[in-house]
Formats: C-alpha cells, structure tokens, sequence
C-alpha cells in the first residue's frame, strides 16, 4: 500500500459531536489539514473557524481525503454515512482508510468492512476510550482491528488523537475489548451512583470525595469524571446517557448471542434507559446519583 505524503497530511474527519470535534481540533493542531462534515450544521462552523474545511456530504470528503476518521453515534449512522446516498463509498478510491472510532456493534463493522474491502478499501474498526478528556487532550485509548497494513499505514493519525494504540487483528477485533470496557464502565457508573447517593445523605462532601477516594481503592477514570462533573455542575458534559443506553444494548446483545447472562449490566441498562426515557439521554451520566429515585420507582 503506498500513498503520496501531501495527501497524507490531509485527513477527513465526518462527525463533530462531542468526540469527533474535539479529534478534529487534535489533527489541526498537529498541523494536518482537516475536511469536515457534520449531518446537522451547528458544530462545523466552531472547526471552520479553527483552520478545517467544510464539505457537503461524506462523498465529498471521501473525493478530497484518503484517511477519514468516523465519530458517528451507532451503526445505524455508520451504515449512512458510508454506505448511503452521498455516502463516502461514492466518493472514494481505492486504497481509501477508514478509521471508525464510533462504538458500534462488532457484526455491524464487520459487514462495513466486507463491502468496503470489496471497493479496495478498508474499514479499521477503532473505538477509543478517555471520554471528552482524552478526546480534547489528544490522549484516547484506541482499540483497532482490522486490515494490518492499513493500520500501520494510519499510525501518524492514531498518535495525534490517542496515547496508547492497541491493534488486536481481524476486523471486529477492536470493538469486542472496547465492549469489554463498556461492560465496566456501565457497571461503575451505576456502582458511582448508589455510593454518592448515600454519600450526600451521610453528609460527605464531593470535593474531600475527589481528594480521598483519588488516592483509594475505590478510584476509578469513571469516578474522577463524575467528581470533576459533579463539582462543575456542567452536567452536558459529555459522557451522555444516549451512548451508554446504546452501549449497553450491544453488550447485552452480544453476551446474550453468547449464552452469557450479565446480571450487574441488566440492572445497568434498566436505570439507563428510564433516565433517557425521562428525558435525561442527551445528559451526562455523571447525573444518575440525582434522579435515582425516579428511575428507580
Ligand atoms: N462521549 C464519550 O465520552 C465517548 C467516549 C468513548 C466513545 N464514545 C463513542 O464515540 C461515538 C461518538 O460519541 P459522541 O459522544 O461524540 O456522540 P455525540 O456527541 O452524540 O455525536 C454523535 C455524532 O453522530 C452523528 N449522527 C448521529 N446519527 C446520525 C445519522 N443517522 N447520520 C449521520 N450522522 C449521525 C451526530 O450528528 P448530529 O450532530 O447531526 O446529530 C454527531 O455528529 C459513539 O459511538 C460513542 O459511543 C463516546
């Protein structure tokens, strides 16, 4: 696989919510130039504004790009945004990267994959993990299966938007330990919950919370995020209820194709889904402690 190195240093990123943005604000600062598109139009101008390039449809950016890092919501938008009308399949050559960064069922990536390899491109399934933090820091965890020689061919990018980049082989590879995480991370949020819940009635406070539990067994990323969210009262933060409820539906899922039951992230899943039931999805779930009465009853 080779590839001109000007057209290296020109990357597409199709995508702006929380992560995407902020990923596309790494690669910028890196010095890469940066093609963008967002299905709705509010977050393209910020980057606009930052030094990226606006195209009008994934095909677009495809035609200009041949590495295209993805930060989509589930599969449903990744299937649209490749495979769709005006999606990238239309617009790119052969030898075209995707760098799929959404957190999406691994059989869904899979058939992706399958349909892009037969255009002569490839479909790196890469899910990270750091939430907005990382994202904004450039400092993701990344977990990535797929075609190996286009992953080595992608390190550059990799190493501008996360730290520690873990390649797993065969396409799937990358979103089966990325579930994995999930599946702790469900579990902590809820865990994070219930114990600051009784936290506040035994009348402890956030920030000696923050400071002790830090240096504590009981520490955790999920933890530290909900503190600092706690204490900034900005609880749009980034973390929101639609991904986790989304990511627990894969979980659940794919354990139950694998005769597994996951008893802990059943409960999970149930608080999730009646918090974004009740109009909290778009919320982060750093916020589960305060509306666990009602989502409870
Ligand atoms: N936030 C985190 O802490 C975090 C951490 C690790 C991994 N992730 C994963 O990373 C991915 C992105 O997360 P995020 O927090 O950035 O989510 P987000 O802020 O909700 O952004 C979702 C993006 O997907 C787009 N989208 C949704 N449905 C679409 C469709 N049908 N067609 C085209 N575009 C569509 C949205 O476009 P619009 O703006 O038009 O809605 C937006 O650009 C998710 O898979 C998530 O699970 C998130």
């Amino acid at each position: 696989m080779t590839a001109n190195s000007s057209s290296n240093r020109r990357v597409g990123v199709v995508g702006l919510g929380v992560m995407g943005s902020r990923m596309a604000k790494s690669l910028l600062r890196a010095g890469y130039e940066v093609v963008v598109y967002n299905r709705s139009p509010q977050p393209v101008g910020e980057l606009v504004g930052a030094g990226a390039v606006s195209a009008s449809s994934p095909q677009e950016v495809a035609k200009q790009c041949r590495i295209i890092v993805l930060a989509l919501l589930d599969s449903k938008a990744v299937e649209t945004v490749v495979l769709g009308e005006k999606g990238i399949v239309h617009g790119l050559s052969p030898g075209t990267i995707l760098i799929d960064t959404s957190t999406i069922g691994p059989s869904a990536s899979i058939g992706v994959a399958g349909k892009l390899r037969a255009k002569g491109a490839y479909f790196l399934d890469a899910p990270v993990s750091g939430g907005p933090e990382g994202a904004a820091a450039g400092t993701l965890s990344i977990m990535v299966g797929g075609d190996r020689s286009a992953f080595d061919e992608s390190r550059e990018i990799f190493s501008k938007i996360g730290k520690n980049v873990f390649y797993l082989g065969e396409s799937g590879s990358g979103l089966r330990m990325k579930l994995f995480n999930q599946a702790l991370v469900g579990v902590y949020f809820v865990g994070v919950a219930e114990a600051y819940f009784w936290a506040k009635k035994m009348g402890l406070k956030i920030e000696d919370l923050q400071r002790i539990i830090s240096m504590s067994w009981g520490d955790s990323p999920v933890f530290r995020h909900v503190a600092s969210t706690v204490i900034s009262g900005d609880m749009k933060a980034g973390a929101s209820m639609r991904n986790l409820e989304k990511d627990l539906g894969i979980i659940l899922q794919s354990a139950k194709d694998d005769q597994v039951r996951l008893t802990l992230l059943e409960l999970a899943d149930r608080y999730i889904s009646k918090a974004a039931e009740k109009g909290y999805e778009a919320y982060d779930a750093s916020m589960l402690y305060s509306i666990l009465d009602e989502i409870r009853s």
